[in-house]
């Protein structure tokens, strides 16, 4: 399966990709690029450094947002991956992308959606709410990309808990460790194994 990597920041959801590829953790895949929507992102160093080809295609490089997104979207439909992964990426993914692979991108939320998901929720804002709300557990989420903001079929979760205590930033590495970096090789591994499929009402089955 050849999948393309999106970022925006530090990568560590791409480092557990190639990790979990490199252990045979995550079978017949190979990432065949990474794009960040930022030049500065970490996580282009991250796959220079494990031989995989980079780029940035930057928004604020195009005359519009129109521009931005056709080329974009020209670009992967260029590499025909068989799936696209979402990882860290907070970039807006364009309607003619999403078009043009139903059920074929998928993204990682550090939150068991629908809680603490949608518009404005993104990155510590996650855990910022689910800490203001007072959650006992809280979680990440792989799910497939449709054209509603974090609404997509449910593929994965995995709860994680809350302690008293906690911060932000102490909460977002928790779920890290121990959700986004499991949860987001196993779908990948999953799908490379044929095993999941989407049913008439959008509900996903793991064989
Ligand atoms: C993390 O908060 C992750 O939950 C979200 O993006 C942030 C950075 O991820 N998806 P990464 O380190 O760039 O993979």
């Amino acid at each position: 399966m050849r999948a393309v990597v999106l970022v925006s920041g530090g990568g560590t959801n791409l480092q557990a990709l190639i990790d979990a590829i490199r252990d045979g953790r995550v079978r017949n895949t190979e990432i065949v690029c990474v794009i960040s929507n930022y030049a500065g992102a970490y996580a282009l160093t991250r796959a220079k450094e494990a031989g995989i080809p980079a780029c940035a295609m930057q928004p604020k490089s195009y005359g519009s947002r129109k521009e931005f997104e056709t080329a974009l979207t020209e670009r992967i439909r260029e590499i025909a991956p068989d799936l696209v992964i979402l990882a860290g990426c907070l970039l807006k993914i364009p309607a003619e992308l999403i078009a043009a692979f139903p059920n074929r991108i998928v993204n990682i939320h550090p939150a068991l959606i629908p809680s603490f998901s949608g518009q404005g929720y993104y990155g510590l804002k996650v855990h910022e709410a689910a800490l203001r709300r007072g959650v006992k557990v809280s979680g990440a989420t792989v799910h497939f990309v449709n054209e509603e903001l974090d609404a997509g079929p449910i593929i994965l979760q995995k709860a994680v808990e809350v302690k008293d205590g906690d911060t932000p930033e102490i909460l977002q590495r928790r779920i890290m460790e121990e959700a986004e970096w499991q949860i987001l090789p196993a779908a990948v591994d999953l799908i490379a194994q044929g095993r999941v499929s989407v049913d008439q009402e959008g509900l996903v089955h793991i064989r």
